[in-house]
């Protein structure tokens, strides 16, 4: 990639040329909302889902949604200009509620939309063979935010810095009841006696990479459950996974230093999951 380029709302434009107002209320109060999805080959994976979470998010929240952008178009624009139709990219899309001003939630009537595409290299394939070391963020979290990709994104990154701290790649987030919610940047599935399973948790993002797999277990004749999860069922089942658009299923090789099983399973469920991608 040369010279980067991002689309902000409908201009396409040289990554230090672009702009937004000093009074965007993503960067006043982190009010909007992102997806971050994996593109293969000049595709952007499972978008329909990822734009369906972004919009019932918007709407939730008040944020009106600009139901006539041309998102195929934009991206397709934006990947070919930055040289990403062949390769594996990373693109992020960011809806703000704009420049209103007032608090409580406005209606405003131009939302602020700026979409990325950059390279993207998943992690090494060792990694997918040796699992991460994770950790458990002692701070549980009680947040109806959590249920949505908000730009309001601190919590996610001072559980990941936790984890830094220590070494270990991703942190589990608590529910407040002490059970497991997800990564602070996954979602989480976990395997016992056959059967495969997915913390049911109030305060989680709904996770498209686990619905996705979810969607092809099934039709493999599997199944994928929601079930409580505390931290001692994760550690007697026969493996752990950490899921997001961008890196599939990545399993986990230590919760809090402790060893979990390394099932052979990895490269079955990465298969399912991107062949539901067609
Ligand atoms: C907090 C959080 N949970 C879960 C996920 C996984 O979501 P998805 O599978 O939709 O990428 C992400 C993705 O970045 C996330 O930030």
């Amino acid at each position: 990639m040369t010279q980067e380029f991002i689309f902000v709302n409908d201009r396409l434009v040289p990554v230090g040329e672009a702009r937004v107002s000093v009074n965007d209320r993503g960067l006043l109060y982190g009010d909007g909302f992102f997806e971050t999805m994996r593109a293969a080959a000049g595709r952007v994976l499972f978008l329909k889902e990822h734009l369906a979470r972004l919009q019932a998010s918007c709407q939730q929240f008040r944020i009106r949604w600009p139901s006539e952008f041309p998102w195929d178009t934009y991206l397709q624009n934006l990947l070919g200009r930055n040289g990403l139709k062949a390769s594996v990219a990373v693109v992020k899309i960011l809806v703000t509620r704009g420049t209103v001003a007032g608090l409580g939630l406005p209606a405003g009537d131009k939302p602020t939309i700026i979409i990325y595409a950059r390279p993207y290299d998943p992690p090494p394939a060792v990694e997918y063979q040796q699992g991460w070391p994770v950790v458990i963020f002692p701070e549980p979290r009680a947040s109806f935010l959590g249920r949505h990709k908000s730009l309001n994104y601190l919590f996610c990154l001072a559980a990941r810095q936790y984890a830094l701290d220590q070494k270990a790649r991703e942190a589990l987030i608590l529910e407040p009841d002490g059970n497991i919610s997800e990564g602070a940047a996954t979602g989480l599935i976990f395997t016992e006696a056959g059967n495969y399973f997915t913390p049911e948790a109030a305060s989680a993002l709904p996770s498209i990479t686990v619905a996705m797999l979810g969607r092809a277990l099934r039709r493999r004749g599997h199944s994928l459950l929601a079930v409580p999860t505390s931290a001692a069922r994760l550690t007697q089942s026969q493996g752990v996974w950490l899921a997001n658009s961008l890196m599939g299923l990545l399993p986990v090789a230590t919760l809090d230093r402790c060893n979990l099983p390394l099932s052979d399973l990895t490269e079955f469920l990465n298969q399912c999951l991107w062949s539901e991608a067609g």
